[in-house]
């Protein structure tokens, strides 16, 4: 499939969850059998060095994080909507494109020095992926880089993960 078919796949739903908002929804992606493989093939593909762990971000990064872990051979932590995950946790606060939120993950879920790559469906303001970031590295994860399905330019969360030293790829824009 060619990246043109990828992105056609992707729903534009209008203001959700707020007026104004151009919702990009993955879930029509997800639901053909060959847009999710591809999807995932080519995510591995981007990925030069082989991570220890895939940080998932909850929800939707869970869907493509899982299934990269498991094409690439690493492990899968995952990284929640603060007051979800049973075990001691640290938590972060974070911005969105519609509102607020903090992301949290188990404290035990990394060791210092474990290689960590960062995964969503979607990157928008960066937010999201900067909390996680920082989770991890409270911990003594190294991040190794982002990688997102679809990535809104306009938004300019690339260029705030490269300001912060984190090597970021996206599929489509
Ligand atoms: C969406 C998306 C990313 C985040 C990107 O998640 O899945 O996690 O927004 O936005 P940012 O780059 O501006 O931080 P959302 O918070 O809507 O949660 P969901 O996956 O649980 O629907
Ligand atoms: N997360 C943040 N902004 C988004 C958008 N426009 N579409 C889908 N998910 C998002």
């Amino acid at each position: 499939m060619t990246i043109d078919q990828l992105r056609e796949l992707v729903r534009t739903i209008p203001n959700y969850p707020k007026p104004g908002i151009q919702f990009r929804d993955v879930t029509t992606l997800l639901l053909h059998q060959q847009g999710l493989s591809e999807t995932v093939e080519r995510l591995a593909v981007s990925v030069a060095d082989k991570p220890d762990l895939i940080a998932a971000i909850e929800a939707r990064g869970f869907v493509v994080g899982a299934a990269l872990a498991v094409r690439l051979g690493c492990g899968l932590l995952l990284i929640r909507k603060d007051g979800k995950l049973p075990g001691e946790t640290i938590a972060e606060d974070y911005a969105l494109e519609y509102g607020k939120d903090r992301l949290a993950m188990h404290i035990d879920a990394c060791t210092i020095g474990q290689r960590v790559l960062i995964v969503d469906d979607l990157l928008a303001t960066g937010g999201t992926a900067l909390a996680a970031a920082r989770l991890v590295r409270r911990v003594g994860g190294v991040i190794t880089g982002a990688r997102f399905v679809i990535d809104l330019p306009e938004l300019g969360g690339g260029k705030a993960l490269r300001a912060d030293g984190i090597e970021v790829a996206a599929l489509m824009e």
